[in-house]
């Protein structure tokens, strides 16, 4: 038998035929990337994204995700990181120096604020939380300091609309009075995980960054984790991917393929959990144990005109919003009882996260979430309920039960 040395292996010269097409684009795995020659490496540039460097750089799968992720949020640019509170942390590292402030909304995804909160302010960065539903409480904490304002809609848990519009009007007002002092202007960064670019154009309205929690919607199976970041200013691209290299914050193929196909088939499946969401919501206003149903949609939600104004087009007279919506049990439910409540539920499993298969149910102690006095539902227990792909009516039967036996 003929000795088969390793070199043979590696080297092989066997070419497969390049004529090849199948439905899904091949994955392409690196982290070396090969040169033809020396002069070929010094010509290449890490930020030229015509070629590749390294696999932390990008290959032909990640430029592919980042194009239509930019597509799809109304941007032009996009970077991704490998989770979207890594996304949320790469905003935060790009564009806030020491000394600079940060305004972030009460009801923002939690650990945004914790990280503002209890990291970097190990580097002199100040956070301040504002109301979000209250243009002059934001507007009064605007500050010549203040470097990055955060907006989320809807906010995380207690589903409250804000003014977007307003919010980035009074950030530009803010800019403008500051632009002669030559002092650099507030970016406006929103975590756009809930509307996931398809509710509203976050660009239209003055934003400047989008960062979207890729683990929900466009992964779509609970199963991977990856985060991204849009924008459309060169230079505020180029801020963020200079972080990026800095932190060495790469993505792996497989994830990367796993979007890919997630989005694919993401806008029905938005589409889908938004009904099942609301035939959900009116269905569970008609039961005596809560107080409030809490998503934005509902006439009597906080800040409905503000989702109507965005999210109501004339292709979409019914409005989009995610799978996603809290209910408030009357005061006479201890805490005791609606954690039985959750407990009780069969097919809605508790669980972070949303935007997966599967329903999933958490409950929350807003007043341990919140900082503003203005805060609603601060005393009362709530519940998350975020709509997988089940059958809508399995899923009523599943919340009637629980109730009952209640
Ligand atoms: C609104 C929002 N933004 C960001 C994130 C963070 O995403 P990830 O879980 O990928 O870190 C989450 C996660 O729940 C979220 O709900």
């Amino acid at each position: 038998m003929s000795e088969i040395k390793s070199t043979h292996l590696i080297h092989h010269p066997y070419q497969a035929p390049q004529e090849f097409e199948s439905p899904q684009a091949p994955i392409y795995k690196a982290s070396t990337v090969i040169f033809p020659s020396v002069q070929a490496m010094k010509d290449r540039r890490w930020q030229d994204k015509s070629a590749y460097t390294y696999g932390l750089h990008g290959t032909p799968s990640t430029f592919a995700l980042e194009e239509k992720l930019a597509t799809l949020e109304g941007g032009t640019y996009c970077s991704l990181m490998p989770s979207g509170l890594s996304a949320i942390a790469h905003v935060n590292l790009a564009f806030l120096h020491a000394g600079d402030h940060v305004l972030v909304p009460d009801n923002a995804y939690s650990p945004n604020i914790s990280m503002l909160k209890h990291l970097l302010s190990n580097f002199g960065i100040t956070a301040m939380r504002y109301d979000p539903m209250s243009l002059t409480d934001f507007s009064a904490k605007l500050n010549e300091r203040t470097r990055l304002v955060w907006l989320e809609a809807a906010g995380s848990v207690t589903m409250e609309f804000p003014d977007l519009v307003g919010l980035c009007k009074a950030t530009q007002a803010h800019n403008a009075r500051h632009a002669p002092s030559g002092r650099r202007p507030s970016l406006i960064a929103l975590d756009n995980t809930w509307g996931a670019g398809l509710a509203f154009n976050a660009f239209e309205l003055g934003v400047d960054v989008t960062v979207h929690a890729l683990t929900k919607y466009p992964s779509g199976g609970g199963d991977v984790l990856m985060g991204s970041v849009v924008s459309k200013e060169l230079a505020i691209a180029q801020a963020l991917s200079q972080a990026h290299m800095h932190l060495g914050t790469g993505v792996g193929p497989h994830d990367v393929d796993a979007i890919l196909k997630g989005l694919q088939s993401m806008v029905l499946r938005y589409e889908a959990q938004d009904r099942a969401a609301r035939f959900l919501a009116h269905a569970l206003m008609r039961e005596s144990a809560f107080a409030e149903i809490l998503h934005p949609a509902l006439p009597h939600a906080i800040g409905h005109a503000h989702w109507k104004a965005l999210c109501v087009t004339s292709q979409k007279p019914e409005g989009l919003a995610a799978g996603i919506f809290s209910v408030v049990f009357k005061p006479e439910y201890s805490q005791h009882r609606v954690e039985a409540f959750c407990d009780r539920l069969k097919l809605f499993q508790i669980g972070y996260s949303w935007g997966g298969p599967m329903s999933l149910v958490l409950p929350y102690d807003i007043g341990a979430m919140r900082e503003c006095s203005s805060a609603p539902w601060r005393d009362q227990h709530v519940v998350r309920l975020c709509i997988g792909l089940e059958d809508p009516q399995d899923l009523l039967d599943d919340l009637r039960q629980a109730l009952k036996a209640l």
